[in-house]
Order: C-alpha cells, then sequence, then structure tokens
C-alpha cells in the first residue's frame, strides 16, 4: 500500500496543526510505504516573496523531521525537485472538465474570501492530482477540505485511462477480467483523517495562527512560556473548584470555555490528567499551578522534537541530503510511469 500527502507550509507551526494533522502524518509511516513531500509549488498561489518560500519550505522539511518522519521509513522531497510532475499537470488538463475546476470548493471558499482569482488558484487542483497520480499513490490522508480534490484525481484517471488505454474498462481499473487491460494510471483513494477535537487557543477560540492565540512547536522558550502564562481563566478563587469546559462551549464563537484544562487534557499522559481532573473539581489549587503544570506538559511533550529541530537547523547540508536523496526515489517512480503516460499520448 503506497501512502502519500503533500503539505502546504504556511507559517509556523503550533500544537493545534500537531493534534490536528501532523500527528498523524508521522504515524502513518508505519502503516505502508510512504510518500511525503512539501507542496512549493502549490504555496507559489500564496507566498509571493522568494526567500520567505525557500524558508518555508526547508522550515516544514525541518518540522517534519523534527516531529518523528523519519526517512528511513518515509519518503521526503520537495515537489519541485521532481518537475515530470509539470509535464503530468499539463498532460492531465487535457482531459481534465472545465467544470470540475468551477465547482471546485477550494477555489469557490477562497473568490468569496475575496481573493481575486489566478490561474494558478483555478488549477491547483489539476496539480494536486499530477502530485498524487505521478506516485501511483493508493491512500491519500487528508482533512475534509481536500476530500474533494482526491476525488477529482480519481475520476480524471479514469478519463485518461478510458482515453488513452485501449481494452480499459472503468468498471474494472485493474483489468482483471478477461480481455480488459489496467489502466496506466492508478485510482486513489482518499482516507479522511479522523478528526481530532478542535484544539483551542489560549483565548478559548480556535488555535490559529491568524486568531494570535497559538503556543508554536518551535517557538521562543520565553514566548511559549508567556503564552501558557497568559491562558484566558475566569476569577475562580483558589480554594473553589474550578469550572469544567461545558460542550458546546457556552459563549458563542468559543471552541473551549476552560482552555487551560482541554490543554491539560490533551498534552498530559492519562494517568496524570486523571489527578489533575481531580484536584481542578476539588478546589484547593490556583490556575497559576495548572499553568505550571501545562508548561511541564509541554515541554516533556515537545521537548525532544524541540532539541532535534535545533539540531537540524544547524545541519543545513544534512537536511538537504534527505530531501535529495527521497527526491531521487520520488523520480525513479515518476520517470515510470511517465515513459508510459508519453508513450500513451504520442509524445516522444
Ligand atoms: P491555521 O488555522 O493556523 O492557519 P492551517 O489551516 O494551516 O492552520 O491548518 C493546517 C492543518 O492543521 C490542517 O490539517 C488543520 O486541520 C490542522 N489544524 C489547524 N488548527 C487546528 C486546531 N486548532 N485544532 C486541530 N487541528 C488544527
Ligand atoms: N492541497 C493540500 C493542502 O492544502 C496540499 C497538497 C498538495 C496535497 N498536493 C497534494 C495533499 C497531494 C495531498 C496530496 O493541504
Amino acid at each position: 500500500m503506497r501512502i502519500l500527502s503533500g503539505v502546504q507550509s504556511s507559517g509556523k507551526l503550533h500544537i493545534g496543526n500537531y493534534y490536528g494533522a501532523l500527528r498523524q502524518f508521522v504515524q502513518l509511516q508505519d502503516e505502508g510505504e510512504s510518500y511525503y513531500f512539501i507542496a512549493n509549488y502549490h504555496s507559489l498561489t500564496s507566498l509571493r516573496d522568494p526567500k520567505v518560500s525557500l524558508e518555508m519550505t526547508r522550515d516544514a522539511a525541518v518540522a517534519y523531521l523534527a516531529l518523528g518522519l523519519d526517512p528511513k521509513k518515509a519518503i521526503l522531497f520537495r515537489q519541485s525537485d521532481v518537475r515530470e510532475v509539470l509535464e503530468l499537470y499539463w498532460i492531465l488538463g487535457t482531459v481534465t472538465p472545465l467544470a470540475n475546476l468551477e465547482r471546485a470548493t477550494s477555489y469557490k471558499d477562497k473568490i468569496a474570501k475575496g481573493i481575486s482569482p489566478d490561474f494558478g488558484l483555478f488549477a491547483y487542483p489539476v496539480l494536486m492530482a499530477a502530485d498524487i497520480l505521478l506516485y501511483s499513490a493508493d491512500i491519500v490522508p487528508v482533512g475534509k477540505d481536500q476530500v474533494q480534490h482526491i476525488e477529482f484525481a480519481r475520476d480524471w484517471a479514469v478519463k485518461f485511462n478510458a482515453q488513452y488505454v485501449p481494452g480499459y474498462d472503468p468498471a474494472d481499473p485493474e483489468g482483471k477480467e478477461r480481455g480488459h487491460t489496467p489502466g496506466i494510471i492508478k485510482l486513489p483513494a482518499a482516507r479522511l483523517q479522523e478528526s481530532t477535537a478542535v484544539v483551542p487557543g489560549i483565548d478559548g477560540q480556535k488555535m490559529s495562527k491568524s486568531y494570535g492565540n497559538t503556543i508554536d512547536l518551535f517557538g521562543d522558550e520565553k514566548e511559549i512560556k508567556k503564552r501558557i502564562m497568559s491562558i484566558k481563566t475566569d476569577s475562580t478563587p483558589v480554594d473553589a473548584p474550578k469550572p469544567v469546559p461545558q460542550q458546546p462551549p457556552s459563549t458563542p464563537g468559543l471552541v473551549s470555555d476552560a482552555p487551560l484544562y482541554d490543554l491539560l487534557k490533551l498534552m498530559l499522559p492519562e494517568a496524570e490528567f486523571r489527578d489533575v481532573d481531580a484536584s481542578w473539581k476539588a478546589g484547593g489549587k490556583g490556575y497559576g499551578e495548572y499553568k505550571k503544570k501545562l508548561l511541564e506538559a509541554y515541554h516533556a511533550t515537545f521537548g525532544p522534537a524541540r532539541q532535534r529541530y535545533a539540531e537540524l537547523v544547524a545541519d543545513p547540508a544534512g537536511v538537504e541530503s534527505i530531501l535529495q536523496d527521497g527526491a531521487n526515489r520520488a523520480r525513479q517512480e515518476a520517470t515510470r510511469l511517465m515513459e508510459q503516460v508519453r508513450r500513451a499520448v504520442g509524445i516522444p
């Protein structure tokens, strides 16, 4: 089973990103042959500063490695290191119905937000399909917002095969029955990431870099401490039992009305959280004490990754060599597929 996913890096990673996405990616490397790439061509649809683009790409690679992506198990590479993806993107574009792109939700969402669309944004799903199909991926783990893109990739793979592979039957894509030919392009399936609860930020809203309420994964130690110490709490006296979060939260717009409690629950080992939970409900401890506990939990959870992050940042040549190695392995797959694709369409 081949697992593939792309990550766009669009800013400093926070613990919401970790629990909501990165953790699952890292776990999946033990389930099959995995390909992870940094979608730096895709990022050009939103980043226009070359220095920032380069830096973000490097940072995403370092973050993944620091969080446990093991280059011996998974193939980690930059999208742009395998240029064949652009060739497949063009060829797929010739079988992509315009109507599909017009109803792409990602595109419609961006327009609704007032972003003035360019061709790159419009064509984004075609490049994404090329990313997936180029490496004959079976499974693509993604969040809900990306599922439509995987369905497109599947549909266009069928279109390509039906157009260019004599004897291909869409009802039998692997050509198992007599007289049928298997497709050249393999059909992928989305794997919806089990939805982790939304991680609250320090103000109780969804943790998001756009709200300035994050606890970053690799940020400055003092800043992390400051953020944790300023988690929003109420004025319950030290001796009194503390209110536990209501579900749904009593204040509209919040994902948690006791973010300190929810973050402790997320980061503490189960047995330790049980003690915290008991004392929280009994009273006798102030919020300051719980914040210290959370800071400890943060360092216990992310300390090793932060250490690796610092080491990797100090070793750009080592990181580059991991990425090059990943690209070489990915390119072998890409070359194999593109030879068949070119032959099928009549490109010498
Ligand atoms: P941000 O909201 O900070 O811009 P992104 O939209 O870049 O984060 O999200 C990247 C990934 O992290 C997505 O898969 C998203 O589902 C996950 N994610 C982001 N914030 C949270 C959160 N607060 N709780 C759970 N998952 C999150
Ligand atoms: N569009 C994806 C996102 O924003 C990133 C991505 C690009 C991707 N190419 C991909 C994800 C291929 C899975 C497979 O999250």
